[in-house]
């Protein structure tokens, strides 16, 4: 079995995407081979657009992806941009179909980035959350926060919630240039409560580090 990342955010369109496409590149600088993943995906008309961009990325540097299609990186396509639950009418979701999905691309990487879809308490159906896929997968988990007002009890929560769930994580702000006011009106409760915090840009090698790392405790607490 390959190293699992999946990757989740404080809500949808914080930058899963955005920042899986980075640590592809991370990864790949450091000699992986890497793959993706997308379980589920809403709001797909024609192609499912997240899954697109993400083989993209890891075709462009693992050239062994070739041999899959979109159908493989993108296990369940849905056409409402909702909620699994909502886009799915609540209907039962076997998870086990990932798992054979996963399998398909992990013969090809040594490490695999899995997107969920919005953030950790979006209903799948009525038994599992977005936030019981990394314990299914035994992924480390990697939380994308925002750097908009707001984003202290936005981080807060998921980080408590990831917690609660005794999940391995990492986590790491996604600040744009349009994000002027972060360094007065957020980032001085961040670097008090926080030995360090990642800023995903610019730390995306250390990012990188720090997840294989967790991973690495991971296995051994396994073992
Ligand atoms: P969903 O999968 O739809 O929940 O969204 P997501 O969390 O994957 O967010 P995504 O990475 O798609 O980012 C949302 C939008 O913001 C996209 O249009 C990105 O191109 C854009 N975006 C993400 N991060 C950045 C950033 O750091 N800077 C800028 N300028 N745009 C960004
Ligand atoms: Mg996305």
């Amino acid at each position: 079995m390959s190293k699992r990342i999946f990757v989740t955010a404080t809500n949808t369109n914080i930058g899963k995407t955005f920042t899986s496409q980075l640590l592809i590149g991370a990864f790949s600088r450091m000699g992986l081979r890497v793959g993706v993943y997308k379980p589920i995906e809403t709001g797909v008309t024609t192609l499912p657009a997240d899954g697109e961009a993400l083989f993209q990325t890891a075709l462009s540097f693992n050239p062994e992806l070739a041999s899959l299609s979109i159908d493989d990186i993108v296990t369940l396509q849905f056409p409402l941009p909702a909620a699994p639950f909502v886009a799915n009418k609540g209907e039962k979701i076997d998870l086990s179909r990932f798992d054979t999905a996963l399998a398909k691309i992990e013969a090809l990487c040594d490490i695999i980035i899995i997107e969920g879809a919005g953030g950790l308490m979006v209903p799948i159906d009525d038994e599992n959350m977005m936030i019981d896929l990394p314990r299914h997968f035994n992924a480390a988990t990697f939380l994308v926060t925002h750097c908009n007002l707001g984003c202290i009890n936005d981080t807060l929560l998921s980080i408590n919630a990831l917690e609660n769930a005794a999940l391995p994580y990492v986590w790491g702000l996604n600040c744009r240039s349009e994000d002027k006011n972060f360094e007065t009106v957020s980032l001085p409760y961040f670097n008090h409560r926080f030995e360090s915090i990642y800023q995903i840009e610019k730390d995306i090698d250390a990012i990188a580090k720090a997840l294989l790392d967790t991973i690495s405790l991971q296995n051994e607490e396994i073992a």
